[in-house]
């Protein structure tokens, strides 16, 4: 179990208040915040050790890269990589999706052959790849998902063929918060040969991510959503297709040694790195992991099972005024709950729970084709971590319950379809 008040304390912007009320922070897939731990690390690397990485030999460059070669391993300790130099060091999700895509994937995917998706994929794993399909002449199939919001399994065995080169997918579904069942997905793939490019964004900071056992070929995800700071994010792959891997960006660092008419490419991760890294980020993210891995990750995941089963059983009250979505199995199902007030838009209700100081996501969440497969033109959804409470979904619920009650006048509120709606 966590101690959630001790947690707490480690989180100065939770103490703020929004609009006069305490701030209950419901948003967590978006982003999450950063424990003192994390800032410290930050703030310490800057007063104490800047300097650039790998390009010189005085003392604080080679502090700066003992710091940031320690962060590699820290990562690869964190998900549990055969070796350090199998974590590259990126900006997000999305350019961990996109280096893939564009090293792995222009290189092997062919005219004719199939890339698989799935329809509960985010922008960020599906549009490279999309790219990549429109690039090389490919087939793009999109698996779809059942009356649960689990993945059609049957499905994916049907669209699996031997021209079937690349899987993607997310470990967990940043709408429904489905957790896929990973293993069943990777040995439908070795069917084929096809290589599995698992989506993380959402997992990696939730549960404990285990990648030699998972037997996947690509992992990312981003720092931000596990209390590290923005702007760096993590690819983790499999040393064989690493090394088979062109670099997609080129520049400094990429190589060992450049001629006007040649290039050797460096070791890994250096070749995927191009140029000066996101140092005091990796700093930081390495701290974040070393915050989660003293906490336990199978403790992160419990404490989120414990707050979304309160929540639906809190919420029962409201069954027929609220409609969830995806599955109420807590064994398929992390922390994120999307839903919608019957009669409301998303956003109206959205800017309601910020009225009371909750802050909640609205609109689509990135993932615009899985709300239009569910008929929806967006969602609200509440997003759970490790400083969340049981009293903080109390709140939640009585402040929908209020919403509810309120819902004529509501009505009439213009809605702003705005920056939110992506
Ligand atoms: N960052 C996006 C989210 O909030 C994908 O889920």
């Amino acid at each position: 179990m966590l101690n959630v008040e001790e947690i707490r304390k480690d989180f100065p912007i939770l103490d703020k208040k929004v609009h006069g009320k305490k701030l209950v922070y419901f948003d967590n897939a978006a982003t999450t915040h950063k424990p003192r731990q994390v800032i410290d690390a930050i703030v310490e690397f800057y007063t104490k050790y800047n300097a650039n990485v790998h390009r010189g030999f005085h003392a604080l460059s080679q502090e700066a890269s003992e710091l940031y070669e320690e962060a590699h391993e820290i990562i690869a300790k964190f998900i549990n990589a055969f070796s350090w130099d199998e974590v590259v060091f990126c900006y997000n999700t999305t350019d961990a999706m996109n280096i893939v895509a564009y090293s792995w994937g222009l290189k092997n995917v062919e005219e004719g052959d199939e890339i698989i998706l799935t329809v509960m994929d985010h922008h960020s794993t599906m549009l490279p790849w999309r790219r990549v399909a429109e690039l090389k002449g490919a087939k793009v199939k999109y698996v779809d998902i059942d009356s649960e919001g689990l993945i059609d399994y049957a499905g994916l065995e049907e669209k699996v063929t031997e021209r079937t080169k690349v899987i993607v997918f997310p470990v967990m579904s940043n709408v429904l918060g489905t957790i896929n069942d990973v293993k069943r997905i990777v040995r439908i793939a070795r069917k084929v040969d096809a290589i599995v490019v698992a989506d993380g964004a959402q997992s990696v900071p939730h549960m404990p991510t285990n990648v030699r056992d998972l037997g996947i070929d690509f992992l990312g995800f981003s720092g931000h959503k596990m209390l590290g700071p923005t702007g760096i994010g993590v690819l983790w792959g499999r040393r064989d297709r690493l090394e088979e891997m062109m670099p997609f960006k080129v520049g400094g660092d990429t190589i060992k040694d450049v001629t006007l008419d040649s290039v050797v490419w460096h070791d890994l991760p250096w070749r995927f790195e191009a140029g000066t890294p996101n140092i005091a980020g990796a700093i930081g993210l390495a701290e974040a992991a070393k915050y989660l891995m003293k906490i336990g990750m199978e403790n992160v995941r419990q404490h989120e099972v414990e707050l979304v089963e309160y929540t639906f059983k809190r919420i029962e009250s409201l069954r027929t005024e609220i409609q969830v979505y995806g599955t109420r199995s807590t064994r398929y199902r992390g922390g994120v709950i999307a839903f919608n007030i019957k009669g409301l838009n998303h956003h109206t209700v959205g800017k309601a729970l910020d009225l009371f100081g909750i802050a909640v996501r609205t609109g689509m969440h990135c993932a615009h084709p899985l709300h239009y497969r569910l008929g929806l033109k967006g969602s609200v959804r509440a997003s759970y971590y490790i400083y969340n409470t049981l009293e903080e979904i109390d709140y939640f619920v009585e402040t929908l319950s209020k919403i509810i009650s309120l819902r004529e006048v509501l009505k009439k509120q213009p809605v702003e379809e705005v920056c939110t709606g992506t």
